[in-house]
């Protein structure tokens, strides 16, 4: 049940409803207190078809905030420019709403729930007037796999509903599943713009229509999320941050389980063995490349499972299984080209939308990175005049598209596998620009667990604020674990104890390692796909590697650069630790751990402790 209250709510009349897609007195009983609350002036049930497809789409044309792109060079696909300040994940109007403060933790904003409820109470009164609310079923992973949970989210925002069905399994299978004795999230969204205001006046609707005020509450205890005023994909898709890796991280600690903000991928090696690796990187930090990425090293081959999120489970066998619980890629378009991600490019052929890139002369989309050769003229993503010559941006930094994950030419048969398939290796990263090395090997579960907890990353686009600037991310999951940063350390521990000898290795990496002159050291892309082959030869006990400090990194002449030119000194840069500035991150370290207070596990406080000597005796 709903844990709004809403007595004081006036209800003029009952809104006019399609036929519900459910006799589950609950989730009708829901539906109908949210209308109440919001006022709508219709309800509409999706079913996930073509059919509803194509009327959105028509619709979101008619009103302007789609632009049909051209169809013979993108067949289905639509252009979306956002408000120019609705662009990015609002990190600071983002709350964790638990009954003690502790729980939530000091990495997270945090509010009493009654208390956000009377704060959202009044946004949410009315605030879809003049407005369809749609109401949206959709399962996280595979329909009624052992590993997938359900949801519905209602929302005012048909754009919203276009990108969920992309990037869920949306509609009425998912409704059908969403049974009394079943557990399902509920999910509030508003854009926080009603078209008809206090005096029963109607206001003109806008392209994008979103609201000043801000506001992203996960409620662990209540299963619910309830977001205002933003129509940004991780604002709005309330399936994937807010529910995939929020919500879905205090479920996974409550019942022995695992959501990450991972990739995951299937690697086949030369001789016909597969693997499966996941990789946590921070927000714009290389989880969609990796996922296609296209190997460089002869014989072996990757595929795609997922980008994004997945979850862990321990299976009947005692593996780490793992799925993707997402249906499609919003991915970042800046960057994206043939050059470093033509599994992404031919992905977005078509059935695509495309949010805040630059429109083309040809009714085509283009953005910094897809081509070398810029066109001589385009709309940029605010709609403006743009020539390569203009000084600004032709797309946003965090601009997207959204697609469903059938359309990747590399993706993997196992990425609908209602089992999950089971981890050989776990990776870490960021975007360090020095210090951390291309490749390292934890030395054990707890050392694992302690670089993952100790990750930091110079911050990016994908989230508001100072680009580059350098900031505490522990596994990616700093803007997205529902709970205190460091009994989620335990519960990663803990994981690691039940699983023995089955969990999988560790490692981090880094791409972004850069040298004096300011360039990249490693090419990155398709060539990452050696560091994979030493991970995998290190997974079968084939390569011995060098113990150091930090961890383990490849004995000399391990990683295979055959066919790439890297000057020695570079490559003695890519794995140089300076054990002065490693103290220095490990004073640091006390200075962050030192905020959870005696949460921290004494592991982690041991791996430090052991860190230090190992440093000092270098
Ligand atoms: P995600 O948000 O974690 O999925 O990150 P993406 O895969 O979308 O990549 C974010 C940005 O990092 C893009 O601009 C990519 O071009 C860039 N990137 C990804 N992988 C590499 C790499 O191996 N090396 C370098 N130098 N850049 C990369
Ligand atoms: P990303 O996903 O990790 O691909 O950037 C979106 C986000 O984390 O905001
Ligand atoms: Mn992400
Ligand atoms: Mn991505």
């Amino acid at each position: 049940m709903t844990v709004i209250d809403t007595p004081d709510v006036t209800i003029n009349s009952a809104a006019a409803t399609g036929e519900p897609t459910t006799g589950n007195s609950e989730v009708l009983a829901w539906v109908t207190k949210i209308a109440e609350l919001t006022q709508p002036e219709y309800i509409h049930w999706c079913d996930g078809s073509q059919s509803e497809w194509s009327a959105l789409t028509e619709e979101l044309v008619a009103a302007g905030t789609l632009t049909p792109l051209n169809k013979n060079l993108r067949p289905g696909s639509f252009l979306a420019r956002s408000h120019p300040a609705d662009v990015a994940r609002v990190e600071d109007r983002t709350f964790i709403c638990t009954e003690h403060q502790a729980d939530a933790g000091p990495t997270n904003n945090w509010s009493e729930p009654a208390a956000m409820l009377e704060t959202l109470t009044p946004l949410f009164r009315g605030s879809m007037r003049g407005r369809t609310m749609y109401v949206v079923p959709f399962s996280m992973g595979p329909v009624g796999g052992p590993i997938s949970q359900l949801g519905i989210q209602i929302t005012d925002s048909p754009y919203a509903v276009l990108n969920m069905r992309i990037m869920t399994r949306m509609g009425q299978d998912a409704m059908d599943h969403i049974t009394p004795d079943t557990e399902w999230v509920r999910t509030v969204h508003s854009v926080g713009m009603p078209l008809v205001n206090d005096a029963g006046e109607s206001i003109d609707d806008v392209e994008w229509p979103c609201n000043d005020t801000k506001y992203i509450c996960q409620f662990p205890d209540t299963l619910e999320v309830w977001s205002f005023g933003s129509g940004y994909g991780g604002n709005a898709l309330l399936s994937k941050k807010c529910f995939a890796l929020r919500i879905a991280s205090v479920m996974a600690r409550k019942d022995g389980w695992l959501a990450e903000h991972m990739l995951l991928i299937k690697l086949t090696s030369p001789a016909g063995k597969d693997y499966h690796v996941a990789a946590a990187f921070p927000s714009a930090c290389g989880k969609t490349n990796l996922a296609m990425l296209r190997p460089t090293v002869p014989g072996w081959n990757v595929e795609t499972i997922g980008d994004d999120i997945a979850w862990l489970r321990p299976g009947p066998d005692g593996t780490l299984r793992a799925i993707n619980p997402e249906a499609g890629f919003f991915g970042v378009a800046p960057g994206t080209g043939y050059s470093t991600n033509p599994v992404a490019m031919d992905s977005i052929w078509g059935n695509t939308i495309f949010t805040n890139v630059a429109l083309t002369d040809e009714g085509d989309v283009w953005w910094e990175g897809m081509t070398e050769t810029p066109p001589a003229h385009a709309i940029d993503w605010e709609g403006n005049e743009w020539t390569p010559d203009s000084g600004r941006l032709a797309a946003h930094p965090n601009s997207r598209f959204t697609v469903p994950i059938t359309q990747c030419p590399t993706v993997a048969q196992e990425w609908s596998e209602s089992e999950g398939v089971p981890l050989d290796a776990i990776l870490f990263g960021g975007r360090r620009a020095t210090n951390v090395p291309l490749v390292t090997e934890s030395l054990s579960w707890e050392h694992g667990v302690f670089i993952g907890a100790t990750v930091s990353s110079e911050k990016t686009a994908a989230q508001e604020g100072t680009v580059g600037e350098l900031r505490r991310d522990p596994f990616g999951m700093l803007p997205f674990c529902g709970y205190n940063m460091a009994d989620y350390w335990s519960h990663w521990l803990e994981m690691g104890e039940s699983l023995g000898d089955k969990a999988p290795r560790i490692f981090q990496v880094n791409w972004f390692r850069k040298g004096d002159d300011g360039r990249f050291l490693w090419p990155g892309f398709g060539d990452n796909s050696r560091v994979l082959e030493w991970i995998v030869r290190r997974v079968e006990g084939e390569a011995e590697g060098q113990e150091i400090a930090v961890g383990r990194i490849p004995a000399a002449g391990e990683l295979n650069v055959e066919g790439i030119e890297i000057p020695a000194q570079d490559m003695t840069e890519l794995f140089d630790v300076n054990p002065q500035s490693w103290l220095a991150e490990c004073d640091l370290t006390d200075e962050y751990f030192a905020q959870f207070g005696d949460r921290v596990p004494a592991a982690l406080s041991e791996q430090l402790t052991g860190l230090r000597s190992r440093l000092s005796a270098m």
